[in-house]
């Protein structure tokens, strides 16, 4: 089902979710990027996350950020400029954080996936914005995700990551977080 949640009522999705309070963000954001940051943090601190995977690592800001909270963070990236990635700069910002682990690979490849310590508690897919790319990465995500983890999509403003949503909502439970461009996908099934 595809629903639509403002974030101060989060907290029908996820329980936790008033409780989880942000003390501080870091990093380089722009004003929307800072209210979803701040909403993605939440969100993962709800769930008691210990363990997250970021999709689609660009410089590594959201990683520098999700290290803060989390204990230990994943993020992936095929650090291609031809899809839009930062070539050798890829996580340059998060490099050298001790709870990082950089992976370089192809989000659409199940090996790229084999070093993740299983299952991560929150997972953050930021990278190609198709149809194929977020319907394809979901259903990938969804096997690595603990029972009560979450997953959450970046960018609901583009339409071929809309479309992907829809087609998602027929088989998981799926949530617009308004004022934000985050969407929570949770499993139905369990
Ligand atoms: C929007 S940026 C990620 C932004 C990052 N999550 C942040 O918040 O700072 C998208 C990234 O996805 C990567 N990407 C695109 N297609 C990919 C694929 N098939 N596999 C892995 N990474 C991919 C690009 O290289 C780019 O760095």
């Amino acid at each position: 089902m595809l629903y639509s949640v403002k974030p101060e009522n989060l907290h029908t999705v996820l329980p936790a979710y008033d409780h989880a309070k942000v003390i501080e963000t870091i990093g380089r954001y722009d004003a929307t990027m800072q209210e979803d940051a701040e909403v993605l943090v939440k969100i993962g601190l709800a769930c008691k996350a210990k363990s997250v995977l970021e999709i689609g690592t660009s410089l590594g800001n959201t990683a520098k950020l999700l290290a803060h909270y989390f204990g230990d963070v994943y993020t992936l990236d095929n650090a291609l400029e031809e899809f839009g990635g930062h070539g050798e700069r890829t996580g340059e910002v998060c490099r050298d954080i001790e709870n990082v682990t950089q992976i370089i690979g192809n989000s659409l490849t199940p090996e790229s996936y084999s070093s993740i310590e299983q299952p991560v508690d929150m997972v953050f897919v930021d990278d190609g914005h198709d149809y194929h790319h977020v319907v394809t990465n979901t259903f990938t995500a969804m096997q690595l995700i603990a029972p009560d983890g979450v997953l959450v999509h970046h960018d609901t403003y583009w339409e071929s990551v809309m479309l992907g949503l829809k087609h998602l909502a027929t088989v998981f439970d799926v949530w617009l977080v308004e004022d934000t461009y985050l969407a929570v996908v949770k499993s139905t099934i369990g």
